[in-house]
């Protein structure tokens, strides 16, 4: 299938690793000239030259902090210097602290919205009026699926997740009828490096090893696995190009229908503190 993407534009937020590194890399694939914003300028630059290297696509490295709205702005009008236009935005520099409420300290709370939440806010709001100039555009945000499935363990996420899926779900209905779709994917656990710490998180707040977590995650999934970075960034893909035209408002869960108390209910009989009542 031919996706109609060639020749397009496109912004990934966090995206010199993990699943914003591999959706750039997938755009690319498909004939998108690519800007790729992080904070870290060094792996942002060795990103953008592999990505090039590997799809012949022309990426633009822009580093930046999505906590701050001057960078977001500057993202976006450097895409637009390089490129004339941006039809594609993909949020996706996003973490949240994992842990319990009394777990967690009031800066996580801060750190949470101000990147997962309000990051998504700043970039969109810094794209879409260049969407509405060109008359149209395509905004895909990676939000997670604490936002459908919530966890007391990852509470900020849970939060943060839930404000990114409404935010969503309201532009989709504000702008659809200006030719600009917006849609999200939730994955569930990811083989990246924010997949590690949420496993130490889960480990710390629940008495077992972060070994056991990720285990736990994998049990917790009828596919039996985690996913694979290339997995989220297919849908990502299909969603922003001219194949999902009607797709608008969508939220899709890339979890492997991932049962997320199974987790918890591993843990807890591991520990012995709870017998499982099977
Ligand atoms: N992995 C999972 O299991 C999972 C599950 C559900 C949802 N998600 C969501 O998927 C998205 C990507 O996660 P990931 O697992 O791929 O994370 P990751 O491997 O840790 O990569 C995060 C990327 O975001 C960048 N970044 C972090 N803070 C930033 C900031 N303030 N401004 C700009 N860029 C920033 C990082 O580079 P710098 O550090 O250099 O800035 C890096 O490029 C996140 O929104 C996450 O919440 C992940």
């Amino acid at each position: 299938m031919n996706l109609g993407l060639e020749g397009k534009t496109a912004l990934v937020t966090g995206a010199s690793k993990g699943i914003g590194r591999a959706v750039a890399t997938e755009l690319a694939r498909e004939g998108v000239k690519v800007t790729i914003v992080a904070r870290d300028a060094d792996r942002l630059e060795e990103a953008a030259r592999a990505i090039q290297a590997e799809t012949g696509s022309e990426v633009l490295a822009v580093p930046g902090d999505l906590t701050r709205w001057e960078d977001a702005r500057r993202a976006v009008e450097e895409t637009i210097n390089a490129w004339g236009r941006l039809d594609v935005l993909v949020n996706n520099a996003g973490s949240a602290p994992g842990g319990c409420i009394l777990d967690l300290e009031p800066h996580h709370w801060d750190q949470a919205l101000q990147l997962k939440f309000m990051g998504y806010v700043r970039a969109t709001y810094a794209a879409l009026p260049h969407m509405l100039r060109q008359g149209g555009g395509a905004i895909v945000n990676v939000i997670g699926n604490d936002g459908v499935k919530p966890s007391y363990w990852e509470v900020t996420a849970t939060a943060a997740n839930a404000a990114d899926i409404n935010l969503t779900l309201a532009l989709a209905d504000q702008y659809g009828s200006q030719g600009i779709r917006v849609n999200a994917v939730n994955p569930g656990p990811v083989n990246t490096d924010r997949w590690q710490t949420l496993c130490e998180a889960f480990a710390r707040d629940m008495g077992v090893t972060p070994e056991q977590a990720n285990a736990f995650a994998a049990a917790s999934i009828p596919l039996g696995r985690i996913a694979e970075p290339h997995e989220v960034a297919w849908v990502v893909v299909f969603l922003a190009s001219e194949r999902a035209s009607f797709v608008n408002g969508a939220i899709i869960n890339i979890d492997g229908g991932q049962r997320k108390a199974y987790m918890e209910l591993l843990a807890r009989q591991t520990r012995g503190d709870w017998k499982l009542a099977i």
